[in-house]
């Protein structure tokens, strides 16, 4: 490996990965450096809904060749509450556009594939990572990799490393504004060998508490319940699951379809956004600076798009000699990354059964958010854009 390069990137999720793929298109150095291995990171199973933009980067990127093959389009998604389901057809409303759904580890493996292929750096376990420098020109990264000590010189640094990394911490106390919010609940999620249960997503309300009908594959279905944030699964055996399943999603004419499980997991939900997105020449880019409860299907499209603003403002430093497209990139990036938030948080807010609603008053008024929604063609319109993915950069369109 070169002592020195062009980027230094951390983390080898979608943010890094997308990221290198983007620099090397351009002619610019990196190494990514990962401290999980190959395996673990190619088989966490977490995202499935992909933008339309996000697809059209990755085919534009190469890598899409199998997620053309094997993603799953879709126009709509199904809102049930009060035990009926009710479309939002999102081709109708937004002038034809989708969803594509398709794992993403899926995604990071087919980075992972080109990125080999290319013969370009991409170390695994990688050990201790120290991000130095980053108020000067040369900035560094310190880490150990296969019991040896190492230094790698670069340019600038691009902190991908998720939310529990290092590369937001290297950042001088005082710098950073941190907003947040934790929800009173998390989501217990399994994946499970059966077909799905439906052609479509279905975000379900019920007294029970929100649940969602997602999928992978026509072989592999995906499915979450609203539940404890710190939820312990020793409480939860597969039959329990199902039958807690089978009673939210309660739908006339409707029957869920069992199969063997073979991913548990709970994730709890939170809103976090750090601003600015840079200091001096480290930029981070994806969950290391905001994450979105998972009700919007947000976090891995920000993460695409915040590392497609940052690739832009590189290659103009590379071959202009400008610096505008780096010193926007917290601008450009956090109009997209508020509206996500607020989309995020409305569908949270909207969905799940309030932990203190004692008169059921929260309740209520979620059903009248819901009925609005699927019964106004104009507050239909404004899920279905936000959920295809809007940019922040279109007035009135
Ligand atoms: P990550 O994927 O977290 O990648 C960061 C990488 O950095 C990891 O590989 C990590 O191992 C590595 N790393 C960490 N620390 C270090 C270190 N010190 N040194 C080196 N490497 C390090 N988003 C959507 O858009 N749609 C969805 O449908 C959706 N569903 C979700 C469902 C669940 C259950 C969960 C948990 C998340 C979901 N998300 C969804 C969010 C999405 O998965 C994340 O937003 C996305 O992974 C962010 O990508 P990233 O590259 O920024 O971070
Ligand atoms: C998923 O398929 O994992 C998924 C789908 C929609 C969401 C969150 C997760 O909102």
């Amino acid at each position: 490996m070169n002592a020195r390069t062009q980027v230094g990137i951390v983390g080898a999720g979608p943010a890094g990965l997308v990221l290198g793929r983007l620099l090397e298109l351009q002619g610019i150095d990196s190494v990514v450096l990962e401290d999980r291995d190959r395996d673990y990171v190619e088989n966490r199973v977490r995202a499935g809904v992909l933008e339309q933009g996000t697809v059209d980067l990755l085919l534009e990127m190469g890598v899409g060749q199998r997620l053309e093959r094997e993603g799953l389009v879709h126009h709509g998604v199904e809102l049930r509450f009060g035990r009926r389901g009710h479309r939002i057809p999102f081709d109708e409303l937004t002038g034809g556009r989708g969803i594509t759904i398709y794992g993403q580890q899926e995604v990071v493996k087919d980075l992972i594939a080109a990125r080999l292929e290319s013969d370009l750096p991409l170390l695994f376990e990688v050990d201790d990572v120290r991000v130095e420098g980053i108020e000067g020109d040369s900035p560094a990264l310190r880490f150990r990799h296969d019991g040896a000590e190492q230094e790698l010189q670069c340019d600038f640094i691009a902190g991908c490393d998720g939310f529990h990394g290092v590369c937001r911490d290297a950042v001088p106390d005082g710098v950073l504004s941190l907003r947040e919010h934790d929800y009173p609940f998390g989501w217990l999620g399994i994946l499970a060998r059966v077909e799905p249960s439906s052609d479509e997503l279905i975000y379900c309300h019920s007294d029970r508490g929100f649940a969602l009908h997602s999928m992978r594959s026509p072989e592999l279905t995906r499915l979450y319940l609203q539940c404890e944030p710190d939820e312990d699964l020793d409480g939860w055996p597969d039959e329990r699951i199902w039958e807690e399943l089978r009673a939210r999603f309660a739908s006339d004419g409707w029957e869920l379809k069992e199969g063997p499980i073979v991913e548990k997991g709970v994730t709890p939900l939170r809103s976090f956004v750090a601003e600015p997105m840079q200091h001096g020449r480290l930029f981070l880019a994806g969950d290391a600076v905001h994450i979105v409860p998972a009700t919007g299907a947000k976090g891995l499209n920000l993460a695409v798009a915040d590392v497609r603003v940052l690739a832009e403002g590189l290659r103009r430093w590379y071959s202009e000699g400008d610096d505008s497209g780096l010193r926007a990139y917290t601008e450009r990036c956090l109009r997209r990354v508020w509206h996500a938030q607020h989309f995020a948080w409305w569908m949270t807010q909207m969905l799940h059964r309030m932990p203190d609603d004692r008169d059921g008053f929260f309740a209520k008024l979620q059903l009248a958010q819901l009925e609005y929604a699927c019964s106004s063609r104009a507050a239909a319109t404004a899920l279905a854009q936000s959920y295809v993915g809007w940019d922040g950069t279109r007035e009135l369109s």
